[in-house]
């Protein structure tokens, strides 16, 4: 497996990790909380949340099962002091969070989970990664647990011209730098790509569950939304210009606009998140 930092972004970023905590609150609230959706965990289950980020999944599934222990790791040292903070003041005992590279074999012994769980991986793993990645995580479910994967397949939709436009030109960024599964660089290519790797990887009962949010002016996640979009985009600028997808000047115009027409009253931004999950096999 690679070795070196894939995330597109500065993991130890402090504006990064502001942006997740925006984000996972948008997402688990759409998604109907943490284990929505999912098959009943057995009492006093193992759980794992790989790239956990700051921590809110596995603190919002601490809370709701308190007969489980649930774990996060994640490469970033800022957000695990900040999600192992969150777990103490919180005092979330059956919480616990350490320091991994998901990018090479997992340090956790063989059937060790009912379930292991991870959101947003497309900008962390490679596509050629994937496959060894996913075989990693059936090593370490014991025979029945899940594994569920939660991606989108864009940026979403909104009624930004200058959003959309640069959305576009991310999603392309990404194809060409290695990312998503897309056989042309139209989508991120997710969903279709880990059902087909669960499928070929042996897990059992391999479906899909779709999540849909809607962010638009005047909705409980709009701000969260916009604050996520501000920062996330100032982060990928020079992955856009590096490739020469764009100019210095034409993405700080399209920027300043898209954060222009996201204040407008009409303005509509709807979300497509896909869980795919699959069974480790009796
Ligand atoms: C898009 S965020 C998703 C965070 C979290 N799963 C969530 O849904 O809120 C990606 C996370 O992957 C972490 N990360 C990046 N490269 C990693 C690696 N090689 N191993 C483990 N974590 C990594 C980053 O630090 C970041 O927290």
């Amino acid at each position: 497996m690679a070795s070196e930092q894939t995330y597109i972004f500065d993991p130890e970023s402090s504006a990064e990790l502001a942006r997740l905590i925006n984000q996972d609150r948008l997402v688990t609230a759409a998604m109907g909380g943490p284990l929505a959706g999912l098959p009943p965990l057995p009492k006093k289950a193992q759980v794992l949340d790989l790239a956990c980020g700051p921590g809110g999944w596995v603190l919002d599934a601490a809370f709701e099962r308190q007969d489980c222990e649930i774990a996060g790791v994640d490469i970033s040292s800022a957000m695990i002091e900040y999600a192992n903070a969150r777990a103490r003041t919180q005092q979330r005992s059956n919480a616990s969070f350490g320091i991994m590279n998901i990018t090479q074999p997992l340090d956790f012994t063989e059937h060790s989970f009912d379930l292991v769980n991870a959101r947003f991986l497309m900008g962390v793993l490679r596509r050629e990664v994937w496959p060894t990645f996913i075989a990693e995580c059936l090593r370490i479910l014991r025979p029945g647990g899940i594994l569920r994967l939660t991606e989108g397949d864009d940026s979403g939709i909104t009624s930004s011209l200058a959003l959309e436009t640069l959305n576009t030109l991310g999603i392309q960024a990404l194809w060409q730098a290695g990312y998503g599964f897309s056989p042309n660089g139209r989508t991120f290519g997710m969903s279709s790509g880990l059902l087909g790797l669960l499928q070929n990887a042996g897990y059992q009962d391999v479906s899909l569950k779709a999540t849909a949010m809607n962010n638009s002016a005047h909705t409980d996640g709009w701000a969260d939304l916009y604050h996520d979009h501000r920062i996330m985009l100032t982060q990928f600028k020079p992955l856009l210009i590096q490739p020469g997808l764009i100019t210095d000047e034409e993405f700080d115009r399209l920027y300043q606009q898209a954060l222009v027409e996201m204040h407008a009253d009409d303005f509509v931004a709807v979300g497509h998140l896909t869980s795919v999950w699959g069974r480790c096999p009796l």
